[in-house]
């Protein structure tokens, strides 16, 4: 920063000096040299009636006079440009060579005019303007007016607009660098601190949190580091209770199995009875830890992402139809009213089996918490967020407390109950990941005692064909009767 910064300062600089001393000193030096010049015809023109009279008295004195009115040196030369009067008088007889008295004594010029350097050390010029003009008199050259100024002045304040320039400039850098230094600590302190903090999570682990201050961007990527480091955390502690509840719900069919097959060695004589009996229960067991297994493999792989979808364009109420058919004998053997109603045939993109175990999971949950006598209705239809598809039961409910729970994996509200019914808690957390990986949501309103309803929403797709809606709505139509029947 700070050299990237001084270096463009500096192209800045140099640009604007050279391009400003090269106006000014023109601008000045210019000026100066006309005023100079418009002195010298002047002086010619008061010298001309002296010249033509050749009153070398009042020529000499108006010499002098103007010598100091205008601290220069004024010469009056022949038309040849030999010196006649030179107010320091050193020069009187002397032919001058100097090209302004050329123009005029041999190139027939009027006026001419030029800048010399007249030091003798290189290093310390001094300047110093010719001024030459014709002294005419009716048209007659009678001779040349010369005169010598310093121009110096001019230089030396160029010289001091220079060095203020100069100056103004370091002051300018200096200002900068400190700016700069200060700007990039306030940048790189809080990444700095950003930075030990990210490594002490990596030693740690991410209990560590940065401290934000401000809004600025290294503020909010503390803050998100911050929300990383929680999220993190969170899936640890997630793993880790899945694990543990994994384990827990595995050990207990393995333990029943084991008490089992224990008594079985232990009893000396086998009965037939007996041993059928106990063989019937290891089986169930063996069931169980099956069904909890493929819930698992399940949600790993869903988690894993590898979990390929065969999406297709399906219509959600005949699958709810053929779904529901196989809990019917479940629902009679509870007591429980199964009802469908499809409203309208509804397309969603969708991989059938896996909406399946949507649909089986939500109603399987409606009959198991519903007590004898009670109803499960299911409904298909279209609602304002596309294709909705509703199970809801007359059932015992879920308290307020435990509505936020029922989608963690292994969460059941009452235990002993679930347990009874030979839930592990996967079922809904199964259901919520298919549906969001249909794009879909899944929403609950329960009253405890009163029944509860999932309802969940697919994005709808276009009908495939319309004839072939019209003709499945009749169907539809007849399934639906069917169902009631049942
Ligand atoms: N329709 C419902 N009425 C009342 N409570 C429900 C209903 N559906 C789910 N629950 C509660 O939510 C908990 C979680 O349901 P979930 O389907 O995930 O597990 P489960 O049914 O116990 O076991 P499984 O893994 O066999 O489905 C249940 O244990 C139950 O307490
Ligand atoms: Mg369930």
């Amino acid at each position: 920063m700070l050299l990237s910064t001084l270096g463009v300062l500096t192209l800045f600089f140099v640009l604007v000096l050279y391009s400003v001393m090269g106006i000014t000193a023109r601008f000045l030096v210019e000026r100066r040299m006309r005023e100079n010049l418009a002195l010298a015809d002047e002086f010619a023109l008061e010298a001309a009636p002296y010249l033509h009279q050749t009153d070398a008295e009042g020529l000499y004195q108006l010499c002098l006079s103007r010598a100091n009115e205008e601290d220069a040196r004024f010469l009056i030369l022949s038309p040849g440009g030999t010196v006649w009067i030179d107010t320091l008088a050193g020069l009187s007889g002397v032919r001058l060579g100097h090209a302004e008295v050329m123009d005029i004594a041999i190139d027939n010029a009027d006026q001419s005019y030029g800048l010399h350097n007249v030091s003798q050390v290189a290093e310390s010029p001094y300047w110093v303007g010719y001024y030459a003009s014709a002294i005419t008199y009716d048209t007659d050259v009678l001779g040349i007016a010369f005169m010598a100024a310093s121009v110096q002045d001019v230089f030396d304040q160029l010289d001091q607009l220079q060095s203020a320039l100069l100056w103004s400039f370091v002051l300018v850098m200096l200002l900068s660098c400190l700016l700069t230094v200060y700007l990039s600590s306030l940048v790189t302190r809080p990444i700095n601190a950003l930075n030990s903090v990210m490594q002490q999570a990596v030693r740690q682990g991410f209990s560590v949190r940065a401290l934000p201050k401000g809004r600025d961007e290294v503020a909010q990527l503390g803050r998100t580091f911050n929300a990383m480091s929680e999220k993190l955390q969170n899936m640890d502690k997630m793993r880790n209770d899945f694990i543990s509840n994994a384990s827990h719900e595995l050990k207990t069919p393995l333990s029943a199995m084991k008490i089992l097959i224990e008594s079985l060695l232990s009893s000396k004589k086998l009965e037939e009875n007996m041993t059928r009996d106990f063989l019937t229960d290891i089986d169930r067991e063996i069931d169980r830890l099956n069904l909890i297994v493929q819930d698992l493999l399940t949600l790993v792989r869903f988690d894993g992402k590898d979990m390929p979808l065969h999406l297709e364009q399906l219509a959600l109420g005949e699958l709810a139809y053929d779904t529901v058919q196989r809990l019917f004998p479940i629902a009679k053997k509870a007591d429980i009213r199964l009802e469908l109603e499809l409203d309208e045939i509804c397309y969603v993109e969708a991989d059938p089996s896996r909406m399946a175990q949507v649909i089986y999971n939500l109603v399987d949950n409606a009959i198991k918490y519903t007590p004898a006598g009670g109803s499960v209705h299911v409904q298909v239809g279209h609602g304002g967020r596309g294709v909705f598809l509703k199970v809801e039961d007359t059932g015992i409910g879920i308290p307020e407390a435990a509505l936020n729970h029922i989608f963690d994996r292994f969460y059941r509200v009452d235990k002993a109950r679930s347990r009874a019914t030979g839930g592990t808690g996967l079922g809904l957390s199964i259901v919520q990941t298919i549906v969001h990986a249909h794009d879909g949501d899944i929403e609950v309103q329960s009253e405890e005692n009163m029944g509860t309803t999932f309802t969940v929403w697919l994005p709808a797709v276009e009908d495939p064909l319309e004839d072939l809606l019209l003709e499945q709505t009749n169907i539809g139509d007849e399934k639906e009767e069917s169902a009631h029947e049942e």
